[in-house]
């Protein structure tokens, strides 16, 4: 794995942003995995600024997000399609017909998950997955205990992601308890994989993955089974961790 410490949530944003750029610069029909969460939208707000400062075009790119509750029709302002649509795809020249999100409102959610794992596949996988994490290790929405095998499914949600996530209903109670997400196999099959680790918070989660085993009881601990893995990680979230870093950005 390849670790980039930069010294904050800006700094981190802009640093995944050039990431990003660079990627869809040198390929324009890019595969992009993207997340939401309050992790990213900082990464969102920079694309937004270098595409309208320097045109970087999204026109041909497709996009597959993680996960969405289920529940939430793309117009609740708490579904995922309408954070993606509104941090993001709304500012930039993105053609929506090629944006993709498990829909949360489906008629049967089990042909739903079929139908977004084949679809990926269809594409010829995701190129490069950004993703966050949770405090309990969780990538997507991918729970301790999640089986490495596992392709898109539906899960029940942890009382601390709910809890996690409240921050962004009214009401706890508001909060979806179920959600389609990507599995790990999914996942794993990106061919490329940035995750992004900010604040103190996760602090704990990023010394687990880079110091613990390798367990579904950790699920972003699978990150270290795969080829092609960057941590952009802040220094709240990464201080006193032991590491050899790629790269350390001036502070
Ligand atoms: C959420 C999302 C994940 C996200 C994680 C961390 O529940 N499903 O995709 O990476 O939890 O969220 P945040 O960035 O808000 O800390």
């Amino acid at each position: 794995m390849r670790i980039i410490e930069v010294k904050d949530y800006q700094q981190m944003s802009n640093r995944a942003a050039e990431f990003i750029i660079e990627k869809v610069v040198q390929n324009p029909s890019i595969k992009l995995g993207l997340a939401t969460g309050g992790t990213p939208i900082g990464t969102y707000k920079s694309l937004i600024e270098d595409h309208k400062m320097n045109g970087t075009s999204y026109q041909k790119v497709t996009t597959f997000n993680l996960d969405e509750y289920m529940g939430l029709s793309g117009d609740n302002k708490n579904s995922y399609r309408y954070f993606m649509n509104n941090q993001l795809f709304n500012y930039i020249d993105m053609n929506k017909a090629k944006s993709n999100i498990p829909s949360g409102i489906a008629a049967d959610f089990q042909e739903e998950c079929d139908r977004y794992e084949d679809l990926i596949a269809k594409h010829g996988g995701v190129d490069l997955q950004i993703l966050g994490i949770g405090s309990n290790g969780h990538i997507g929405f991918n729970e301790p205990g999640t089986s490495f095998d596992s392709k898109t499914h539906i899960v029940k949600l942890a009382p601390s992601t709910i809890q996690a996530n409240a921050r962004f209903f009214n009401r706890i109670e508001e909060v979806p308890t179920k959600a389609i997400t990507m599995g790990i196999a999914t996942i794993m099959k990106s061919k490329e994989i940035l995750l992004l680790v900010s604040g103190e918070k996760k602090k704990e989660a990023l010394f687990r993955l880079l110091n613990g085993e390798i367990n579904e009881s950790f699920p972003a601990s699978v990150l270290k089974n795969h080829p092609c893995v960057t941590i952009i990680a802040d220094k709240a979230a990464i201080a006193d961790i032991k590491v050899h870093y790629s790269e350390k950005v001036p502070m």
